[in-house]
């Protein structure tokens, strides 16, 4: 086992069909083949908030009003903090996350809500990543492809106007631990990248104890 000298956590974020979740299990994937301990996890998760957000989604927003969207999405992170993401960093693992507050600062953020209120609210109890990885790609591009792997209708918050407002958010982001990413390139060189940018992280802060 590589064992690490404290927890990491890194957050993929980025529109619908830009390939965060292959990407996630890709990194996931090549961590784990190098002995490092590694939880890979995702928002909404399948608690009760999750769930209510899922079928939100899936469904339409219906007489659901954008500040309980909001909040749900909140409390449904809270949990996630308390019951893996904070034990996870405590137990020295590297955390991989396929979305987190970063999506709902420009998602929740695009129906109104003032970003820098979000990320305030978020920040009080959510650890901030290690490394964040911002997979680039137009609502077109992403939506294209959505409909080409699932084969289906794309569901409710998958609409281009929304998605471009959610892009304009994603784009003002600016932070120590960002990186952007191109997500027309092939998966495979994308994958390289985050793993390359993941080691340096690594090795240049000394935390892979041997
Ligand atoms: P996504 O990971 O894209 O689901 P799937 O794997 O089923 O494609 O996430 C579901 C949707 O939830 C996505 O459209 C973005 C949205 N979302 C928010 O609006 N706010 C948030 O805080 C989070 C975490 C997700």
């Amino acid at each position: 086992m590589s064992h690490l000298r404290k927890g990491v956590l890194i957050v993929f974020e980025g529109v619908d069909g830009a390939g965060k979740s292959t990407q996630v299990k890709l990194l996931y994937e090549r961590l784990k083949r190098d002995n490092f301990e590694v939880i890979a996890t995702k928002e909404p998760t399948d608690g009760e908030w999750g769930q209510k957000l899922k079928k939100l989604i899936k469904q339409g927003r219906g007489n659901i009003a954008p500040k309980e969207e909001l909040e749900w999405f909140i409390k449904d992170r809270y949990q996630h903090v308390e019951k893996i993401i904070n034990p996870g960093l405590k137990a020295n693992r590297i955390i991989i996350l396929d979305r987190y507050y970063f999506s709902t600062i420009a998602y929740q953020g695009s129906l109104g809500f003032d970003p820098l209120e979000i990320e305030r609210r978020n920040v009080e109890f959510a650890p901030p990543p290690d490394l964040l990885f911002l997979i680039e790609i137009t609502p077109n591009s992403g939506l294209q492809r959505i409909k080409k792997n699932r084969g289906k209708a794309t569901d409710f918050f998958e609409r281009e106007n929304y998605l471009l407002k959610v892009n304009k958010i994603f784009n003002l982001i600016n932070k120590p631990f960002l990186y952007r990413l191109p997500g027309n390139e092939p998966i495979q060189s994308l994958s390289n990248r985050t793993w390359a940018i993941t080691m340096r992280y690594l090795k240049q802060r000394n935390l892979i104890k041997r």
